[in-house]
């Protein structure tokens, strides 16, 4: 049943009227699509099922023939005259490319069905070297020629020429159809669109036509045909002929097809019944360039990889930017900084621009705003810290000490939040921390700081720990006030820096445990046995700090047997044995400085340093007594026979288990000390 279907649409589709009067040698057939057609083919020439004549199929250097299966008896006898015939068909090219193809297809009336020895190419499956124009070839071809070859003088890539015996044309014309105004229209042979060609013999004038239009223009052969020449076939073709097809490719993949012929003798060719042409196949996406072939793979290649750089730039910036920012922190707005501007002001982190390393983490040198004239330089602190507990009561006291405002604090500008970590953004401070001038002179290539220097950064440092202590609207407990906090400005005035850092470290630990956080040396023993900073425990390291810039010594040194020694017990000894308080005095002052000045410093950081709370004075009275406005208490060195580390031990401080943070990671407090930069240690007493 399905087979009785398929055969009568095969019926259907072929619609071949095929008339043979064999009398007069009067052939006439017309096909619209070769379904069932009995063609003769060779080469690579085939036919689909559904119809369509594919003469050479997509692959280089290919021929194909195809012929009507009977000879056409062109004249009664041989040498006879040749009567008129005429023939219709209908081709398309289809390259693989939009600018090229190659080579061509004709049809042919020749002696045989088919050419042994014919050569691919320019020789358009018809003939070779060796009888190209021998008059023995008895042959007609129509060539529909898409390149240009200088051999056979061929004027273009894209002509339609009638060529005798030769395929040197004997007369040819570029593409194109003279449309109703007699307007040379031009046609590309290769676009791969359907066209119609009429060829007409006339016997009696000797003359054949070659007429070209698009099937999108109907089914009308123009009034003028595009090529016509003068030539007696009488004397060309053998009485006896086939008619044909034939094809070849070259080095380009091209495909010739065949839609639809029509053929009469002494007779216009019947019309080919358009509508019932059959498909030509899916050309696939688009046409594609020769060059746009080689191009484009690269040119893929290429924005493949600048997608992907792309996607993978803005990831990584998407990362490298990437910030923690909570509802709760849009109140302290102007306070943030976004990572991307801190990013670009220390170039990327760069090491280049490192100031330093502290207990909490790296400080990089940073230039905020890209144009020139409104640029401000800034220190940028990057802490870590995993915790997100008490983040929001440390931004807010962050910001809330943003506020503080007094020129010997160096400033703090504002935050930024990521993943872990923490950045705070202060004021940069040309020359630097005070340890570098007193620790690392030579290193840092720093001068000797004068007495007069020293004692106008003690003031100024007095005078911030005042306003934060007593004159801000709330009490703020520095919590470590050492050397290396102590910044210098442009004009060398001291800057306390750092505050509330050390709060950070306070919250989000388990209350059962006490977290004490500041430097050893400078801590008070009621801050170590309590854990509670308070605005003396401040005032007890800025004795320690008294003591250190007068003698330009750690608070805690290392001798050689690698005891601990304070500085406190070490000032003491020297001021019992009378007149040796001198022998403590920084030696790279050589001596010079104002004897009072020294000895009220050194006697005024002994007493802020007492292990007697009740003896230690609060900082409006440091401030009285350094600007000699108060005398100095007379200090009775008996008074001060324990030092804060005898006291420690008395207590039984030693068996805690003390962990040392400092920029080298954790370690033993001796190397920590040794190695120059005094880690900040954590006294963890067990849940008390
Ligand atoms: N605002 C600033 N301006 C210039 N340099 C700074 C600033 N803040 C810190 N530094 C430098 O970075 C170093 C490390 O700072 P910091 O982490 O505060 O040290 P520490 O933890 O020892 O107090 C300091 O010694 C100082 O040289
Ligand atoms: C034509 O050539 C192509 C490629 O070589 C091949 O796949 C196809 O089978 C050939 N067709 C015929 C009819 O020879
Ligand atoms: C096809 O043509 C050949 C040659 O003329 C002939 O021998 C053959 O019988 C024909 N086949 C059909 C199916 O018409
Ligand atoms: C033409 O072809 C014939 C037959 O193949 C051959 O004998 C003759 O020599 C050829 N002529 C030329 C000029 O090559
Ligand atoms: C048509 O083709 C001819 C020859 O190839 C060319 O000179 C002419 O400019 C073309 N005309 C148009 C309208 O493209
Ligand atoms: C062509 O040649 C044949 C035979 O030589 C002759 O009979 C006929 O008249 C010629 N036709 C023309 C148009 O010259």
């Amino acid at each position: 049943m399905e087979h009785a279907v398929f055969l009568f649409l095969v019926w259907l589709n072929t619609a071949a009227i095929t008339t043979l009067c064999a009398g007069g040698g009067q052939t006439r057939f017309s096909y619209s699509g070769f379904a069932g057609a009995n063609l003769t083919v060779d080469g690579n020439a085939t036919v689909t099922p559904d119809g369509l004549l594919v003469l050479t199929s997509s692959k280089t250097n290919l021929q194909g023939h195809a012929f009507y299966h009977t000879p056409l008896q062109l004249s009664t006898s041989p040498g006879g005259k040749v009567a008129s015939f005429a023939a219709a068909f209908v081709f398309a090219i289809v390259s693989d490319y939009t600018d090229f193809s190659a080579h061509g297809m004709a049809f042919v009336v020749a002696p045989n069905k088919g050419f042994p020895g014919a050569l691919p190419a320019g020789y358009l499956a018809l003939l070779n070297v060796q009888n190209n124009g021998n008059a023995s070839n008895h042959l007609l071809a129509v060539e529909l020629d898409t390149t240009q070859n200088t051999d056979f003088k061929d004027i273009n890539a894209n002509h339609v020429g009638i060529d005798i015996n030769d395929l040197h044309s004997v007369q040819s014309s570029p593409a194109g159809y003279y449309d109703g105004g007699g307007v040379l229209r031009n046609l590309t042979l290769f676009s791969r669109e359907a066209m119609q060609v009429w060829v007409e013999y006339d016997g009696d004038a000797g003359r054949i036509d070659v007429t070209l239009a698009p099937i999108r223009v109907g089914n009308n052969k123009p009034a003028r045909p595009l090529v016509s020449a003068i030539c007696n076939l009488s004397t060309v073709l053998k009485e006896q002929s086939y008619v044909g097809f034939s094809s070849a490719t070259g080095g380009i993949n091209s495909r010739h097809y065949v839609l639809g012929w029509s053929f009469a003798m002494n007779g216009p060719a019947p019309a080919i019944d358009i509508a019932r042409l059959p498909k030509l196949p899916p050309f696939g996406p688009k046409p594609r360039s020769k060059v746009l072939a080689i191009v484009l793979p690269i040119a893929t290649a290429a924005a493949i990889v600048a997608v992907g750089s792309l996607a993978t730039l803005l990831v990584l910036r998407k990362l490298r930017y990437a910030e923690v920012l909570e509802e709760w922190e849009l109140e302290f707005g102007p306070h943030r900084f976004s990572f991307k501007d801190l990013y670009h002001a220390t170039s990327g982190f760069k090491s280049k621009h490192l100031l330093g390393a502290g207990g909490f983490g790296q400080v990089y040198k940073g230039v905020l705003g890209s144009s020139k004239s409104v640029c401000t330089e800034v220190a940028v602190k990057r802490i870590s810290h995993e915790s997100r507990q008490g983040m929001k009561e440390f931004i807010a006291e962050v910001v809330s000490i943003g506020r503080l405002r007094h020129r010997n604090l160096a400033q703090l500008l504002g935050y930024c939040r990521r993943k872990g970590e923490l950045l705070l953004v202060y004021e940069y401070m040309p020359n630097g921390s005070l340890d570098k001038y007193l620790y690392y002179r030579e290193e840092e290539n720093k001068p000797v700081l004068d007495w007069a220097q020293r004692f106008h950064i003690i003031k100024g440092v007095a005078s911030a720990l005042l306003y934060i202590h007593d004159k801000w609207e709330k009490v703020v407990i520095h919590r470590d006030v050492k050397a290396s906090n102590v910044l210098l400005d442009s004009e060398m005035n001291g800057r306390l820096g750092d505050f509330g850092l050390a709060r950070l470290y306070d919250h989000g630990t388990d209350p059962q445990t006490t977290h004490i956080v500041g430097t050893m040396g400078y801590l008070a023993p009621e801050l170590i046995r309590t854990g509670r900073a308070s605005k003396l425990t401040d005032v007890f390291a800025f004795g320690a700090f008294l003591l250190e810039i007068t003698c330009g010594r750690r608070p805690v040194s290392i001798d050689d047997d690698a005891a601990q020694e304070m500085l406190v017990d070490w000032v003491l000894e020297h001021l019992r044995e009378e007149g040796s308080l001198a022998h403590t005095v920084d030696v790279s002052l050589r001596g010079q400085y104002d004897v009072d000045e020294v000895f009220l410093v050194l006697k005024l950081g002994l007493l802020c340093s007492h292990p007697y709370t009740n003896i230690r004075p609060d900082m409006q009275q440091v401030m009285q007594y350094l600007d000699g406005s108060t005398p100095l208490p007379d200090l009775q060195p008996t008074d001060m026979t324990f030092s804060a580390m005898a006291l420690m031990q008395n207590e039984g401080f030693d068996s805690y288990a003390m962990s040392i943070q400092s920029s080298a990671g954790t370690g033993s407090m001796a190397t920590a000390v040794s190695a120059g930069s005094i880690g900040t240690i954590s006294f963890i007493s067990g849940g008390r």
